[in-house]
């Protein structure tokens, strides 16, 4: 087997190693939870300090964030004047995580406040910062925090989306903490896209295009078909070949809104909603295109007409009670389905580029196996069929694949023969699927 990212005796120059991070705690009974994702990035090998504000020692005492961080904790700009930590602490940090970020916090960051000696360390910090709000929903949702967001945001600054449900009282919404092992997902993501981003690229200059999420087809104005991707892997596929310096325009049909907002902003982001507009799109984008991924998952068939009303379940404003003469019950709608066109085939027997260059394509082939054969072979058939330049095929189902998961696949080329495995989390793969078309264009 050639030599992969992530085979063993090819050490990853990407590989996380050891850092220090900065993790911030703000004044949210949330800061309850700090304690998992200090541990978290404890367990992951990092070096962590805690910068908490006073109103984070309310709620969880300084001696419980000294305990679990293995190190004594400050957030007053005068605990040690002559350590001059409130700029100390700012260069000391390769990531500054804050879980949680309250609304105050927000409002304080984003107005380039200093007042403590964790807005001081963001304010003075050349490090990537990464917030996790948690707060009321009305709180977060007051125009003045999504501003805030939004500015934080446009700096560059990480704001994850807060996750919805039961609050602290009876009420519920969205405002609650991140699941600490999102945030600490999301912050060792930011901390890979870092280190790729000082890496010698392959990728600089080139024109790149990424499908991302999944097509909905629609049946009438309220109903549609489609399916359970979230985008996560095209939108890590994007991050890793704009990082290599690639020019990006990734289509996204329907990726969870949250992942877009914490794309950098020079991917171009082009919305769509059905296959036939992604069809579209990507041959459209692709007459320039250097390398292709086609990550979305694309509606096999539509509804061959859409109901302009919506289809009632059965009507008996006329007297029909629209019961089947023959077995007494009511039969159900039947929706009748055409093929849309297979892009990715389509992108290789007609390519589109139009500027006498070629375009590398990579398809995607999640798989669950069934009674023909297993995962590889219905990719290795799949490869064949498609004869997509690299086809990354990878197992999928509940636990699998979907959304916010590890992800392990096994790369074919046109006729089947395994180029390259890659697993971890999805920017580990996309890091990986990156480096394989670096390499194929700079050998063509
Ligand atoms: O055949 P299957 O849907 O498993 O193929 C998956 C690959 O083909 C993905 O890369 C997907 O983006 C692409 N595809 C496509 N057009 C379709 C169906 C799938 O480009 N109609």
């Amino acid at each position: 087997m050639p030599d992969t990212p992530d085979s063993p005796d090819t050490p990853d120059p990407t590989a996380l190693r050891p850092r220090r991070i900065v993790v911030g705690v703000a004044g949210s009974i949330a800061a309850y939870k700090a304690p998992f994702v200090i541990r978290a990035l404890r367990d992951a090998g990092h070096e962590v300090k805690v910068v908490p504000t006073e109103a984070a020692l309310r709620f969880i005492g300084a001696p419980a964030l000294a305990a679990v961080s293995g190190a004594p904790v400050s957030s007053g700009v005068f605990d040690d004047p002559a350590a001059v930590e409130h700029v100390a602490t700012g260069e000391w940090a390769e990531l500054v995580v804050v879980a949680p970020a309250s609304a105050d916090l927000l409002a304080r960051v984003a107005a380039g406040r200093a007042d403590d000696l964790l807005t001081a360390t963001i304010l003075t910090t050349t490090a990537p910062v990464l917030l996790a709000p948690a707060m009321h929903p009305q709180m977060w949702l007051n125009p003045a925090t999504q501003e805030n967001v939004a500015t934080l945001r446009r700096r560059g600054l990480t704001v994850l989306s807060p996750d919805s449900g039961r609050l602290t009282g009876q009420d519920s919404g969205v405002g609650r903490l991140p699941d600490p092992d999102r945030i600490v997902t999301e912050a060792l993501a930011v901390l890979e896209s870092a280190d790729a981003e000082g890496l010698p690229t392959g990728l600089e200059g080139r024109r790149v295009v990424v499908s991302a999420g999944g097509t909905r087809e629609p049946i009438d104005p309220v109903r549609f078909l489609g399916n359970r991707s979230s985008g996560r892997q095209g939108c890590a596929i994007a991050r890793a070949v704009a990082a290599r310096g690639a020019r990006v325009s990734l289509v996204s049909a329907h990726v969870e809104p949250g992942l877009l907002t914490q794309l950098p902003q020079a991917i171009e982001v082009v919305p769509v909603n059905t296959a036939l507009e992604l069809n579209d799109v990507v041959r459209h984008l692709c007459t320039d295109a250097d390398a292709v991924f086609m990550a979305a998952a694309v509606a096999d068939y539509r509804p061959a007409a859409v109901a302009t009303t919506k289809i009632k379940k059965h009507s008996l404003d006329n007297g029909d009670d629209g019961l089947d003469d023959e077995t007494g019950i009511v039969p159900a709608p039947v929706i009748s389905l055409v093929e849309n066109p297979d892009i990715l085939a389509g992108l290789v027997s007609d390519p589109p580029r139009s500027d006498g260059g070629r375009t590398v394509v990579v398809g995607f082939a999640a798989e669950t196996g069934d009674e023909d054969g297993d995962v590889l072979s219905h990719g290795v058939a799949k490869a064949w069929r498609k004869g997509a330049d690299l086809l990354a095929v990878n197992a999928v189902g509940p636990a699998l694949g979907f959304g916010d998961v590890p992800n392990a696949v096994v790369v074919l080329d046109a006729q089947g023969r395994e180029v390259a495995r890659a697993s971890g989390s999805k920017d580990e793969v996309a890091r990986a699927l990156a480096d394989l078309v670096a390499e194929r264009l700079k050998s063509a």
